[in-house]
């Protein structure tokens, strides 16, 4: 007889699991190139980097192979961290992986780079999360560091629903997800769905079902700006996309190097 039983889950708990393959998309080597050629710009003498949200890691350990920095990677979900640990193990990094919220991040080491991507921002709903982020982050900042940092906007919302939602896939022998994409453009909320089935391996019959609910805040480029000018943080630059050329009112993300 078929099991089942429904579960709601943290955001980044069961997802952890099919993280990876969710993403498979994304050219995060590309993305690591792109913020190593702003490391390079702003601050070419870096030794020491810290990743905030980092996931599963992949772009820390990408970085890693790129060039000759000695990271540090955190991330508050204890689940995204065991992945990137256990890809960690398996390639002989030397990454140093914790589980931190990023808004409280007890680190005893300062580092030349801060930075984060993919819109891990837009998890922080008030301005008051942003500054203490922007806190949190100057507290474990060499003088002279930067911090860099991504968020996306209203623009690439109202386009990304039209592929994201109702996206449905099997991504391995015990798992298919489904999500559903919502913007709810009147109050800038940016909601992921994800139901989540785990598979019995023998007979593809569907063991459990979890569901994880992402949301986020959506931001533009003066909002953004108005929260930076209330921190001790300078803006060194704003970038569209993953160029090096000054964002726009049509970016769709926007990429801030701050000092
Ligand atoms: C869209 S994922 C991006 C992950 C990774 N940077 C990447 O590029 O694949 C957002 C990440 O933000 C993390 N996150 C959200 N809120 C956080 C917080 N308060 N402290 C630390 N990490 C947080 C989640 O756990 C998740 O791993």
């Amino acid at each position: 007889m078929q099991h089942k039983k429904e579960q709601l889950n943290r955001a980044y708990s069961v997802l952890a699991d099919i993280y990876d393959d969710v993403m498979v998309e994304v050219d995060y080597e590309t993305w690591t190139d792109y913020i190593d050629e702003i490391i390079y710009q702003f601050h070419p003498d870096a030794e020491t980097v810290l990743e905030l949200a980092c996931g599963t890691g992949t772009m820390a350990l990408s970085l890693e192979e790129l060039a000759d920095y000695r990271i540090t990677a955190t991330d508050g979900s204890v689940e995204m961290i065991e992945v990137a640990k256990r890809k960690a193990d398996a390639t002989f990094s030397n990454v140093q992986f914790l589980s931190r919220n990023f808004l409280d991040l007890r680190l005893d080491q300062t580092f030349d780079v801060v930075f984060m991507v993919f819109d891990s921002l837009n998890y922080l709903h008030d301005e008051n999360d942003i500054l203490k982020l922007h806190d949190e982050v100057r507290k474990v900042l060499n003088p002279g560091g930067i911090f860099i940092y991504d968020f996306t906007t209203p623009r690439n919302s109202r386009i990304a629903i039209k592929y994201l939602n109702n996206e449905k896939r099997r991504v391995n022998n015990l798992y298919r997800y489904h999500r559903e994409s919502r913007y709810d453009a009147e109050n800038r909320i940016h909601t992921n769905r994800f139901t989540i089935d785990k598979l019995d391996n023998e007979n593809g019959n569907v063991q459990e079902t979890f569901r994880e609910e992402h949301r986020q805040h959506i931001y533009t480029l003066p909002e953004i700006e108005s929260i930076i000018k209330k921190t001790d943080f300078s803006i060194l630059d704003s970038f569209d996309g993953f160029e090096l050329k000054p964002a726009h009112r049509k970016s769709l993300r926007i990429t801030m190097v701050l000092q």
